[in-house]
């Protein structure tokens, strides 16, 4: 294993403070005391108030809310956020008793948006008669009334709607569309400060570079900060200029707000205690702002590579994602993510409000724009066709339909032998064009020393989907078919690597370096299962593709396949992240290694990520034929800088 200096343990690392940083803070009502402990810590303290606490008093809306509720004038309450719905109670509560207000709203349908709001009228003991299902947008929530309507119009119905922070005028005007006669309730905890002009001063020093590091200590900071920056033109710049700036948060609200705001959170202390968090930040904050300001240098790099070569193939082959396909030495460990296109990026969030997912798949243009923008955004080293492995199931005569929130669905599935046999032969130059073209665009469009990942799911797993029409829990459906007719399994396993072949060496013809075989939910196999009913069929397809050309054969749960999926070919192994990945390189000396981490550890902050990367380099100890992935696809939700941060620290730590 290889050894890493004294002064990257954490551990043994020496006490350090902010040594002269520039530290920015945020906090009102202890802000001479946020200076006192910055200053203490070696910073330079930059304090910034962003708010001022209102009186419960001068929340007059709440007091018209109440009284229009106790003389019964309301037919629906509809509750936005968890802090509001409390903070509007302590407000009406000054004036009236509890269980009146209680039994009053017990007499309006009352609507509850997401888990907070439910969670703090459970409290107060407000029935609820509706919730509002993820992702709590007003369009649930008008879905939500409209179901439980059972059609009946909201016409004419006098509904009050809780607000607190940000109104949502197009959740009121769909109301109001709809003939109901609406009444806002916004409650005012915070305003921003009598006197701004520190914190725009603050945010000027950031814009300008000045300021090193961030703290947040309450997530109405976060909100505050921005509108006010945005009020003076300057929120773009700002957004970017924190770019390079830590950003230490109290705790885990005031990091969702900052991460729901499109920021991130680089450090939060041990104990959400401002002395804490001063502290601690101030013994990591170096290391972090070296993380952060390195960034730039992965891009040059990147762009370094592009300019080396000239031949354009001969680039590509020297590449280290290639390289370590061939079990060659490289300057660095390769990364890139399963999924890396997809629902976490707001880039491609803002697609698909536009385009269905399907024909994002279908237009070769957006397609190309998916896959390269991930690459661009994230600085990995190797790009993936944006596709779905269920394309290739439509023109075997099977219906495909991606359901909102569920994932995919497939009409007239695969249940016996007279159904196999009518599964047609899939051609796929002719029913899926748009796959090869959109090799061709990605392949123009990527920088030139990046390869592009062709893919296409495993047999097996294609099977599943036809015969189960969708995920499944036990693959009921799919094993009695190969228990009880293994002839009609056969067959069908047989057109499906037919089929897949043709797709694949379609896929190298169009431009791809590489390929991925998704065999994701074989892992439900025992061994001698995957040994009579899979094996066969995959190596059938490994076999019939172009030598040269570097085959990744992936799959999950799969610690007790990887000798039987090894004999089926390929040149690299995936391993998912309930695999220990040492053993698994010592075990297949021949192979290369790709994975695997798990995608939840992103989840975590960049710190614990940082030292995840780490745990596995170590392991993998440097051996040649190692690609760094995660252990199955990025999940929604997970925070872009946390993909980035990854990537940097694969890049930093294992430069050797
Ligand atoms: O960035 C990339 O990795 C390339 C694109 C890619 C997608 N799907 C895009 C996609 C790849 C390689 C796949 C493979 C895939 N598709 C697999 C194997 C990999 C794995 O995760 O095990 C499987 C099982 C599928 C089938 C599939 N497609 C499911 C189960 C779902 C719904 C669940 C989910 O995660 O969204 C899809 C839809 C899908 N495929 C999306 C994307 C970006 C989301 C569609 C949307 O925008 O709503």
């Amino acid at each position: 294993m290889k050894q890493m200096p004294d002064e990257q343990r954490p551990n043994t690392r020496v006490r350090r403070d902010f040594a002269g940083l520039r530290v920015v803070a945020f906090e009102s009502r202890q802000a001479a005391e946020t200076e006192r402990l910055i200053e203490k810590s070696g910073g330079v303290a930059i304090i910034a108030p962003s708010l001022r606490e209102l009186p419960l008093e001068a929340n007059d809306m709440a007091f018209t809310f109440a009284r229009h509720l106790l003389d019964g004038g309301y037919d629906l309450v509809v509750f936005m956020t968890g802090v509001g719905t409390r903070y509007l109670f302590q407000a009406m509560e000054t004036r009236h008793p509890r269980g009146e207000l209680v039994t009053a709203l017990g007499r309006t349908t009352v609507v509850a948006r997401g888990p907070k709001p439910v969670r703090a009228l459970r409290e107060l003991g407000v029935p609820i008669a509706i919730t509002v299902p993820e992702p709590n947008t007003w369009r649930e929530i008008l879905a939500a009334m409209d179901e439980a309507n059972e059609g009946v119009a909201l016409s004419g119905a006098r509904i009050a709607v809780q607000e607190y922070g940000e109104p949502n005028d197009r959740f009121g005007a769909a109301l109001r569309e709809r003939g109901a006669v609406v009444e806002t309730v916004p409650v005012y905890r915070w305003a921003l400060p009598e006197n701004v002009a520190p914190l725009v001063g603050a945010l000027r020093q950031i814009v300008a570079r000045t300021v090193d590091v961030a703290l947040f200590t309450s997530a109405t900071q976060v909100r505050h900060v921005l509108q006010v920056a945005d009020k003076e033109g300057i929120e773009k710049a700002v957004r970017s200029a924190l770019d390079e700036v830590v950003i230490a948060s109290v705790g885990p609200i005031c990091t969702e707000a900052l991460v729901e705001s499109g920021l991130r959170a680089d450090f939060e202390p041990s104990q959400g205690k401002l002395g804490v968090l001063v502290r601690e930040t101030s013994e990591s904050a170096l290391e972090l702002l070296e993380a952060r300001r390195r960034r730039p240098a992965t891009r040059a790099r990147i762009v370094e590579r592009a300019v080396a070569g000239s031949d354009a193939a001969a680039q590509l082959e020297s590449s280290v994602f290639m390289k370590a396909c061939r079990l060659e030495p490289t300057p660095y460990t390769p990364v890139w993510l399963m999924r890396q296109a997809g629902r976490y990026m707001q880039e491609y969030r803002e697609l698909r409000a536009r385009v269905p997912f399907i024909e994002l798949c279908k237009t070769p243009e957006l397609a190309a724009e998916v896959a390269v923008t991930a690459v661009e955004r994230l600085g990995v080293d190797a790009a993936i066709l944006f596709s779905d492995i269920l394309l290739i199931i439509e023109p075997m005569g099977l219906g495909l339909e991606y359901v909102h929130g569920e994932g995919p669905s497939i009409s007239r599935v695969v249940a016996n032998a007279d159904d196999v046999a009518r599964l047609r032969e899939v051609d796929p130059a002719e029913s899926l064009p748009f796959v090869f073209d959109a090799v061709r665009k990605t392949r123009a469009a990527l920088d030139p020393s990046v390869p592009l990942i062709g893919f296409s799911g495993a047999p097996f797993t294609l099977a599943s989907y036809i015969i189960e029409g969708g995920g499944s829990r036990n693959y009921v459906a799919t094993k009695s078919l190969m228990y009880r007719d293994s002839g009609a399994w056969h067959a069908m396993m047989e057109l499906i690597a037919r089929a897949v072949t043709r797709y694949l060496r379609g896929q190298v013809e169009a431009g791809c370096q590489a390929l991925q075989l998704f065999d994701s939910w074989v892992g439900c196999l025992s061994p001698t299962d995957y040994e009579s009913f899979v094996l066969p069929h995959t190596r059938a397809v490994i076999e019939a593709l172009p030598r040269g050309v570097p085959v990744i054969h992936f799959g999950t749960d799969t610690a007790t396949l990887l000798d039987l999926q090894a004999r089926c070919g390929g040149s690299v192994l995936g391993v998912d992240h309930r695999a220990t990945i040492g053993p698994v390189c010592e075990r297949f000396p021949t192979l290369a290694i790709q994975g695997n981490l798990d995608p939840v550890a992103l989840h975590a902050l960049p710190s614990h990520i940082r030292s995840e990367a780490k745990r596995i380099l170590d392991e993998v100890g440097g051996r040649p034929g190692h690609i760094f992935n995660l252990g199955h696809g990025i999940l929604p939700g997970t925070p872009v800088d946390h993909a980035i941060a990854l990537v940097d620290a694969v890049h930093e730590l294992s430069a050797r």
